[in-house]
């Protein structure tokens, strides 16, 4: 039977590249990748995936030029502004993923208002990764373990791989079925570290700004073909299914 992913997790890379081959600005690029992403979410929102989550920032992407940071901040907050009620329509249930401190307050204020907004939906999870890095994430899930193991609520010996999913920032979801990077780098570059120990990978030289609804329909068609086998042998998976 061709399986569906139900959880996709997205690189969104090369909105930078993207500006630069029309001799525009990155801003232009970042702007036209907004566009895509809000393409993609409806897709991926119509075709009933259970959980998407992109990547739109990482904790190192601070590094870049100080103009890049605020405009992507900005962005950030008018993104949020122009399209949370499309989709509260959709019911899809928005979650920010990161060390979230680290924002203005007028930024802080629009995640909040966004989770709050949709908090109540039952359709698809819309996890949006932003100073977001796997490292940081295992960080904090080991420091809140630690605290619960120091106030007597764990026993260290009764902690195990789902202790650890708990108290990731992606604990509600299932865990990534298909993973796609865009504009051609094979890296994870810090994303989803845990959560993608099993998942299939697909790498495409596509830009972000690029990236279409049609694209996404085939890469999720291949992965329907491909053999999942969770370290068993292909005769075992055969004969199960
Ligand atoms: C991804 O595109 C968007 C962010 C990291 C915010 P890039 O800006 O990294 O684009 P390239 O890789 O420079 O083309
Ligand atoms: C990863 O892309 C982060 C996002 C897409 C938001 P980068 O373009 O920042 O990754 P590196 O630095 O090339 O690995
Ligand atoms: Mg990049």
């Amino acid at each position: 039977m061709k399986e569906s992913p139900r959880h996709i997790a997205i690189i969104m890379d090369g909105n930078g590249r993207w500006a630069q081959k029309r001799g525009k600005q990155r801003s232009a690029g970042h702007q036209a990748g907004m566009k895509a992403t809000r393409k993609i979410v409806e897709h991926c929102a119509r075709l009933q995936i259970e959980a998407l989550t992109v990547y739109a920032f990482s904790s190192e992407n601070w590094r870049r030029p100080e103009t890049e940071v605020n405009f992507l901040m900005e962005l950030f907050v008018k993104a949020i502004r122009s399209e949370l009620n499309k989709m509260h329509e959709n019911n899809i249930r928005v979650q920010f993923i990161g060390e979230l401190s680290r924002f203005s307050g007028i930024l802080l204020n629009e995640i909040h208002t966004a989770e709050e907004k949709t908090a109540n939906n039952n359709g698809m999870y819309l996890n949006i990764a932003v100073n977001y890095g796997g490292r940081a994430e295992l960080v904090n899930a080991m420091c809140e373990i630690a605290g619960k193991v120091q106030s007597g609520e764990i026993n260290p010996a009764d902690i195990t791989e789902s202790t650890i999913s708990a108290h990731t920032w992606l604990s509600v979801c299932p865990e990534p079925d298909l993973f796609i990077r865009t504009g051609g780098e094979q890296r994870l570059s810090n994303y989803l570290l845990w959560h993608l120990a099993y998942t299939e990978l697909v790498f495409t030289d596509t830009l972000w700004p690029d990236f279409s609804a049609e694209e996404l329909d085939q890469l999720i068609l291949s992965y329907g073909a491909r053999e999942r086998r969770f370290g068993q042998t292909g005769e075992q998976v055969q004969a199960s299914s």
